[in-house]
């Protein structure tokens, strides 16, 4: 049974296949957390809670003269506020005649088979056949009005626990929420350290380590979308946690738009980790009968590192939460537009370019930015989704009847969240995008963004996209996303509820991927966001994959697909090759290698063939058949890292294995190289140790645990940027 309760203790266990999370009802009704880590046996665990009389701690009323009950130092699943608990709460909120206070005791429980939908909002589905099951706990505030619903889904199995919290106003006053964590992970010491992952526009999700300090640390966004800067993804590790030993806890939060992730050491040297839509600007109304739900976390355990907590991720993104028939599908090799003529092209270039793909064996075509309204650069035409006759003169469907006729599929770029002011839509409805009244809204890349929080708004983006795809016969969309929101202000909504606007702008943004994506499930979508900044797990639930970086310089991707593999699997990573010098670093590197790189995710072009010697054609040709040969080893295999960019200066090396482990693909790429270089050797992962391999291409055969405790030897050939794939089979 994955969830239990023990009546006599009041106990509510959680188990997975090798984690256990326990929960206990304090005696004056407060839920507790317990424990969350390796699987135990039934025992009783009261014996961690040391309650002790603490100045400056205050107890609870009903505690009556037991000074030992503090709310200031148990740990809890979700905390009080403004009732004896100074640390972040989970909760904040204004109630009734101006009451701040919230104190929720367990008022009921149930146990339910599978794992519900979280309410206009992604979350993750169980599978036929998996042992799911859900709790929900109930806790009661009788003064605010104000209950908690909180739900865990407890996948055995996958080893995850995905956390969500609704709000119910059972009261007869509105409720304003101004806080609301998804989840409250209170750990009884603090001696750990922080792995998030942060960045910019074109170098996202860069790996930072500290340790747990006093105070309050917090990554989070405020942009409207998740971010290129900080990414909704948390670590939590003993101090010697590495690759393949130790501790650690992951949280993933299931949203796209303001989040925050905070890390406290309180006065007693704990840790509590919140994680949530970003209180900053937010507030929400909740009118009595009514409620709030906030988005789901996706919590796991790993006794063994972070590579198998990693591989816990891959694994339950890749199966509970894609929703897209493509996520076992094979999918196709693509060679996009953008850096091969950027808005330069007009049908003629694009059909020269597409005959040139076909012969290097791509399956299709996507035609990016500037088909549309009135496109010829950045400045106009956002909103206005017809086919721009000018450029394009036999027109979208003839376009993609071509493409087809020479053997490829067919798609297209669309921005639908944005608008230019130079456009017909624009014109049309100035109101529609979020903007304060009597203040100049602030440009981004010269756009301004649609009001999603509006239904009409939504509704036209619907009908808007579902043409673009009865324009012509389209198998694939990049769904794109480029400025960050500033002034969330919108026509429809009151005073009161302004604080509202980004969280509805995310909920309006799901609508419409529902009634776009969603029905059209033989398209593949691809997200996008100026590369990586929306590259969470809740887009994952829509597009399986996600355009990982507008930066494509193989050196620089090592980094940005090493740090979003902690999360995000392979088969999420969208990852071309493109020309040289880079367009973003000036850098040059062997086609080889970008080749590599790129196969470190799903696999495509973003180049113009038309340019390429054929030598450098014959090379794609090969590099498009080997991915296609190990198709399934790449984007569905286990998933090891086997070195970390930021201290191995050398190479940078990661691995997939069969989940039979017969088969297995090393990949490596030289990053500094020196004179009279020393023979640097790389450790493999994930093998059979005791059985033996081939490498193709090398003479003999080695034990996997040869392979794994001596490794290999880095071709001493390989020149800097050079680098390599192996292909290991089970002898
Ligand atoms: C964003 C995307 C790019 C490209 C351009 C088009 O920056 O990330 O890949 O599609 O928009 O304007």
């Amino acid at each position: 049974m994955a969830v239990r309760y023990n009546a006599d203790a009041k106990t509510f266990i959680l188990d997975t296949e090798d984690s256990s999370y326990v929960m206990k009802v304090s005696r004056y009704g407060n839920l507790l957390h317990m424990y969350y880590g390796e699987k135990l046996p039934d025992q009783e665990l009261d014996y961690l809670l040391t309650l002790a009389d603490r100045g400056f701690s205050p107890n609870p009323y009903e505690a009556g003269s037991d000074r030992t009950f503090s709310l200031d130092f148990v740990p809890q699943e979700f905390s009080t506020c403004r009732s004896g608990d100074y640390r972040s709460p989970s909760i904040e909120l204004t109630w009734g005649r101006g009451g701040m206070a919230f104190s929720g005791k367990v008022a009921g429980y149930e146990v339910v088979s599978g794992a519900e939908k979280i309410q206009g909002m992604p979350g993750l589905r169980d599978l036929p056949g998996e042992n799911t099951q859900t709790l929900k706990i109930l806790l009661e505030d009788p003064v605010s009005g104000l209950e908690i619903e909180l739900a865990y889904a407890v996948f055995e199995e996958k080893n995850v626990i995905a956390r969500s919290v609704r709000a119910i106003n059972r009261g007869d006053h509105g409720v304003r929420l101004e806080k609301l964590m998804s989840a409250t992970l209170d750990f009884r010491d603090s001696d750990y350290d922080l792995l998030y992952f942060s960045g910019r526009h074109l170098m996202e999700r860069g790996l930072r380590r500290i340790g747990v300090s006093d105070g309050v640390h917090s990554i989070g966004s405020s942009r409207g979308a998740s971010s290129h800067q900080y990414n909704p993804f948390m670590i939590v590790c003993e101090k010697d946690c590495g690759e393949d030993r130790g501790q650690c806890w992951g949280i993933s939060l299931v949203y796209s738009g303001n989040f925050r992730m905070e890390a406290e050491k309180d006065q007693f040297s704990q840790l509590r980790v919140n994680a949530g839509i970003n209180p900053d600007g937010f507030s929400f109304w909740v009118e009595p009968g009514e409620s709030f739900q906030a988005p789901q976390t996706v919590l796991a355990w790993s006794g063994e590192g972070f590579g198998n907590l990693s591989r816990i991720y891959h694994r339950v993104f890749r199966e509970n939460l894609c929703r897209s028939p493509y996520r076992n599908r094979i999918r196709p090799v693509l060679l996009n537009s953008w850096e091969a003529a950027y808005f330069d092209f007009d049908d003629e270039k694009l059909l020269s370019i597409a005959r040139e793909a076909v012969d290097l064996g791509v399956d299709l075509f996507v035609m990016d930015d500037g088909w549309f309204g009135k496109r010829d650069d950045d400045n106009s035409g956002l909103g206005d989704w017809k086919e721009n006759r000018g450029k394009l003169k036999m027109g979208v469907r003839r376009l993609s009847e071509e493409i087809h006729r020479m053997g490829m599929k067919f798609g297209v770029w669309v921005e639908p969240e944005m608008v230019s002011e130079d456009s017909d839509l624009y014109r049309l409805h100035p109101d529609w995008c979020l903007r304060e009244p009597g203040r100049p809204a602030v440009r981004g890349r010269n756009q301004l963004v649609l009001d999603l929080s509006r239904r009409d708004v939504c509704d036209y983006l619907v009908e808007a996209m579902n043409s673009v795809l009865d324009m012509a016969q389209i198998e694939y969309v990049k769904w794109d996303m480029n400025r960050s929101l500033t002034e969330t202000w919108s026509g429809c909504l009151d005073r009161e509820h302004q604080g509202e606007v980004a969280h509805r702008y995310i909920l309006g943004l799901y609508y419409v991927m529902d009634q776009v994506i969603l029905k059209h499930p033989e398209v593949l979508f691809c997200g996008c966001c100026g590369g990586g900044g929306r590259y969470d797990a809740a887009m994952l639930y829509y597009q399986p994959q996600i355009w990982c970086s507008d930066n494509t310089d193989a050196v620089n991707r090592l980094k940005i697909q090493y740090g979003t593999s902690f999360a995000y699997p392979v088969s999420s990573m969208e990852a071309h090759v493109s020309v040289c010098p880079n367009h973003q670093t000036g850098r040059v590197t062997p086609l080889a290698t970008r080749g590599i790189v790129a196969m470190g995710g799903m696999f495509g072009f973003e180049l113009d063939p038309t340019r390429m010697s054929p030598e450098e054609k014959a090379e794609c040709r090969d590099q498009i058949q080997f991915y296609k040969k190990h198709y399934r080893l790449i984007t569905e295999g286990d998933y090891y890292r086997l070195t970390n960019p930021y201290e191995n200066l050398y190479f940078t090396a990661w691995q997939q294995v069969s989940r039979d482990k017969k088969k297995s693909l090393v990949s490596l790429v030289v990053t500094e190289k020196e004179g009279n270089d020393a023979q640097r050797f790389v450790k493999l992962k994930g093998l059979e140790a005791e059985q033996f391999y081939q490498i193709e291409g090398w003479k003999g055969k080695f034990s996997g645990r040869v392979l794994m405790s001596a490794g290999i030897p880095v071709p001493a050939e390989l020149n800097q940027y050079g680098g390599i794939q192996l292909i290991l089979k089970m002898v």
